[in-house]
């Protein structure tokens, strides 16, 4: 059985290559059918880190927000199109607004409609915990930042939501991916 996933990347650069890595080893180990969804950031972002192109080569359904419901990402999670929703990496901006119940974008959006509906959403933001961690630029040099409280109180928010799974590391996308196709066999 075909797992079908619902890829959002937002415009976060922290974590990107590895992820994007991530998504297509487990794509082509699983045979799974993953849908990509930008936020209006992300495909900056992805170019900032020159992976636009490795998308572009290894996904065949890229999709780029222009508002909320377009593409209608929501209507394709409601009727079962999908068997999950990924956001992976999700920026502070979009952890922010899902913590909060907003869903002016399109994978804000997501989010609220597929966990009305019961469809299992995960969600992974870098910035999941106090301390300071290394990210690196575009360009390869590495920069130490330092995890903001509010940040990590909006993830801990999404945390005690129904239907939603916070995970906490690139490892972690990995785990839940293949607990999932596991579960489905
Ligand atoms: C090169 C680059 C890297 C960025 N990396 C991050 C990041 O790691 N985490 C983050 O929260 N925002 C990051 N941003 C800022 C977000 O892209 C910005 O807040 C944007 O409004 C997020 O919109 P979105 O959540 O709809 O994608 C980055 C921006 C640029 C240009």
């Amino acid at each position: 059985m075909t797992i079908r996933i619902a890829w959002g990347i937002t415009g976060c650069g922290d974590k990107i290559e590895a992820i994007v890595n991530l998504m297509i080893e487990l794509k082509k180990k699983y045979g799974l059918k993953v849908d990509v969804y930008t936020s209006k950031n992300a495909r900056l972002v992805l170019k900032w880190y020159k992976l636009w192109d490795l998308i572009k080569d290894e996904f065949y359904d890229i999709r780029a927000e222009v508002d909320a419901n377009s593409p209608f990402l929501v209507g394709k999670l409601q009727t079962g199109h999908y068997d999950m929703l990924l956001v992976a990496p999700a920026t502070a901006n979009t952890t922010a607004k899902i913590a909060h119940g907003i869903a002016d974008t399109l994978l804000s959006s997501a989010v609220a409609q597929a966990a009305k509906a019961r469809v299992p959403v995960y969600i992974f933001p870098p910035d999941n915990k106090p301390g300071e961690l290394e990210t690196i630029l575009p360009g390869g040099r590495t920069l130490t930042i330092y995890i903001r409280e509010v940040d990590v109180e909006n993830v801990e928010k999404i945390r005690k939501m129904e239907s939603i799974t916070v995970l906490d590391s690139v490892e972690g996308i990995r785990k839940a991916i293949e607990d999932f196709v596991n579960k489905k066999q």
